[in-house]
């Protein structure tokens, strides 16, 4: 099991705290801990396991349905591009194959100076808008150019 430093642990136990007893806590506390610590380090699960009296099982499995949670620390900007039918349609694939190369990164990995994590993922609800790419927490539409993520990644890394 990896060793968290004093403040994560600091910062689990107190959501853990802040959420126990209430409906659903389970969902609530990864919510925070992701949130938080970007990701559900192992330890947390263990602590809200105890704290609601669940398995650690059912804790996994709850972490491992909702594609919101991750098991692995993230970068410091989190790329989601839709691969859904619409998206792929209309030119995902080659928009996922630009920032991949631009961010020197994987799909599903993080570059290893810890920039960007890009992801793929399903549908987003909004197919009209294909294709759709979601930097940062914010929706980008009609991406047919794949220039234009390309120029994105690009002042990103400019304002870092
Ligand atoms: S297929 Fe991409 S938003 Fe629906």
């Amino acid at each position: 099991m990896e060793k968290l430093n004093a403040e994560t642990i600091k910062v689990i136990d107190e959501i853990v705290a802040r959420h126990k007893g209430k409906q659903g806590p389970v969902k609530l506390m990864l919510h925070d801990v992701q949130s938080k610590c970007g990701y559900i380090p192992f330890e947390a699960m263990l602590k809200i396991a105890d704290a609601c009296g669940v398995s650690v099982a059912s804790v996994y499995g709850v972490v491992t349905f909702y594609s919101q949670f991750t098991t692995q620390p993230k970068g410091k900007h989190v790329i989601n591009i839709c691969m859904g039918t619409a998206c792929y349609v209309k030119g995902a694939q080659q928009l996922m194959e630009t920032l991949c190369e631009e961010c020197d990164c994987k799909i599903n990995e993080t570059s290893k100076d810890g920039l960007f994590s890009i992801d793929a993922t399903r549908c987003l609800g909004a197919c009209g808008l294909a294709p759709v790419a979601i930097v940062d927490g914010k929706v980008h539409g009609n991406l047919t150019d794949p220039d234009t993520m390309r120029q994105l990644i690009r002042a990103i890394k400019v304002s870092e």
